[in-house]
C-alpha cells in the first residue's frame, strides 16, 4: 500500500510517496481503506515551521481522513465491515475537559496521519459518516468542522436569534457559518473582497464586511447588531484580528479563540478586554462526543461541506500548492 511522508518539513520537496507493508489490525483496532483526506491551515504551519505545538519529522501528513472499514481486529464491536467512517481529531479524547497530554497526540504532527491508502487505528478513534456526504466531504470534518461546532456549542451555546461573527472563507469559518445558520443564528462574515462577500451571502451570511476596505470592521459589526455587539466571535485570525473582535463582541458575549492566521500586535490590550465584558475561550478542536453530536446535526440538516477543490492521491503535492496559494474558498481535499 502507498503512503506519503514528509522526511522533514520546510519544503514540499520533502514530501514523497512510498510503498509500505499493509498494516494489520490488532485487538481493538480496525483497518480503514482511506478514500479521502483534507488539508487544514495547520498543514501549512507545519510546513513552514510555524506550528505552535509539538511535532516531529518523518510522519504521514494530514489530520483528517475518511474511508471504509475493511478488516476488524479481535474484540471489535463498534463498527461492521463496509461502514463509512472518519477519524476524530484527537484519537483518545472522548469527552469532558481537554486532557492536556492529548495535545501531543495529533495526526500528521506527532502520529502518522491520513495521506495513505490503508490505516490501522483503534475503533474508538472513529465515527460514522452521514450517508449524504461523499468521501471528500466526509474527510473535511475531523478538524475544521468540529472546531466550529465546539466554538458554537460551548458553555454558552448559540441560541436561535443570536448573532455570530465569522472571519474569512476558510474551512473553520465556513463550517461555523453553516452550523450557526442551522442553529437559527444571524451571521456576520468578514472577508477580503466583494466576490467572496457575495459567495458568503449565497451560503447564508446575513451580512458580509470586507475587512480590507473596512479596517475597523469590529465597530461595523457592532453597529450591524444594533450597537450592542455580537454574541459570539469565531476568532481565527489571532494577533491580527483580536482587537477588532473585542470591538465587535457584546458585553457577556464570547470570543472563541481558535486561530493564528493574521499577523498583528502580540499584546492583548488588557483594558479593552476588561471593558468588553466578554469571555475569551480557547478552543482545542473538540472531543468525540462533540463530533457525534455535530454529525447528527449535519445529517439532520443535510449540510454539505464547502469543498473548494479535490486532487487525486497521485498529485497530493498539487493540493498543497493550491492551498498555499491562499485563494481557496472552503476546504481542499484529496481522493485516494
Ligand atoms: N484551536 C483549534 O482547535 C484550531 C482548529 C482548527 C483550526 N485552527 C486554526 O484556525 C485558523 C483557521 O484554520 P482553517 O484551516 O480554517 O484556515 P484556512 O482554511 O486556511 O482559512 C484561511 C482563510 O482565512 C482568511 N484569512 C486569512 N488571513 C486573514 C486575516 N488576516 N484576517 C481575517 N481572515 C483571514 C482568508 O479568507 P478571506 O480571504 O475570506 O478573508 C483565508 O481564505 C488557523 O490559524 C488554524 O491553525 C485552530
Amino acid at each position: 500500500m502507498q503512503s506519503y511522508r514528509f522526511s522533514r518539513f520546510g519544503s514540499l520537496d520533502h514530501l514523497a510517496r512510498h510503498d509500505e507493508p499493509m498494516p494489520t489490525p490488532e485487538r481493538g483496532e480496525v483497518l480503514v481503506r482511506v478514500r479521502a483526506s483534507s488539508l487544514n491551515y495547520r498543514d501549512l504551519a507545519l510546513l513552514s515551521g510555524q506550528y505552535p505545538m509539538s511535532w516531529r519529522d518523518g510522519l504521514v501528513p494530514l489530520s483528517d481522513g475518511a474511508g471504509e472499514i475493511v478488516a476488524l481486529g479481535e474484540g471489535c464491536n463498534r463498527f461492521q465491515l463496509g461502514e463509512r467512517v472518519c477519524n476524530t481529531f484527537f484519537p483518545q479524547w472522548f469527552g469532558g475537559p481537554f486532557p492536556i497530554e492529548q495535545g501531543a497526540r495529533q495526526y500528521g504532527s506527532n502520529l502518522d496521519g491520513w495521506l495513505c491508502e490503508y490505516k490501522v487505528v483503534s475503533e474508538e478513534a472513529l465515527v460514522r459518516v452521514p450517508n449524504h456526504l461523499d468521501w471528500a466531504e466526509a474527510a473535511t470534518l475531523p478538524c475544521a468542522a468540529l472546531t466550529a461546532w465546539t466554538a458554537l456549542t460551548g458553555p454558552q451555546p448559540v441560541k436561535a436569534g443570536d448573532t455570530v461573527l465569522v472571519q474569512g472563507s476558510g474551512g473553520v469559518s465556513l463550517f461555523a457559518l453553516q452550523l450557526a445558520k442551522a442553529m437559527g443564528a444571524r451571521v456576520i462574515a468578514t472577508t477580503s473582497g466583494a466576490d467572496k462577500a457575495a459567495r458568503l451571502k449565497a451560503l447564508g451570511a446575513d451580512e458580509a464586511i470586507d475587512y480590507l476596505a473596512v479596517p475597523e470592521w469590529g465597530a461595523r459589526a457592532r453597529e450591524l447588531n444594533g450597537g450592542v455587539g455580537v454574541d459570539l466571535v469565531v476568532e481565527v485570525g489571532g494577533k491580527g484580528t483580536l482587537e477588532q473582535s473585542l470591538a465587535a463582541v457584546a458585553p457577556g458575549g464570547e470570543i472563541a479563540v481558535i486561530g493564528f492566521l493574521a499577523d498583528g500586535a502580540a499584546e492583548l490590550d488588557f483594558m479593552r478586554y476588561f471593558l468588553s465584558g466578554a469571555t475569551l475561550r480557547r478552543i482545542a478542536v473538540g472531543h468525540r462526543e462533540g463530533m457525534e453530536a455535530m454529525l447528527r446535526a449535519i445529517a439532520r440538516h443535510q449540510l454539505r461541506p464547502v469543498v473548494d477543490r479535490v486532487f487525486p492521491f497521485g498529485d497530493a503535492r498539487a493540493a498543497w500548492e493550491h492551498f498555499l496559494a491562499r485563494r481557496h474558498f472552503g476546504k481542499v481535499a484529496i481522493v485516494h
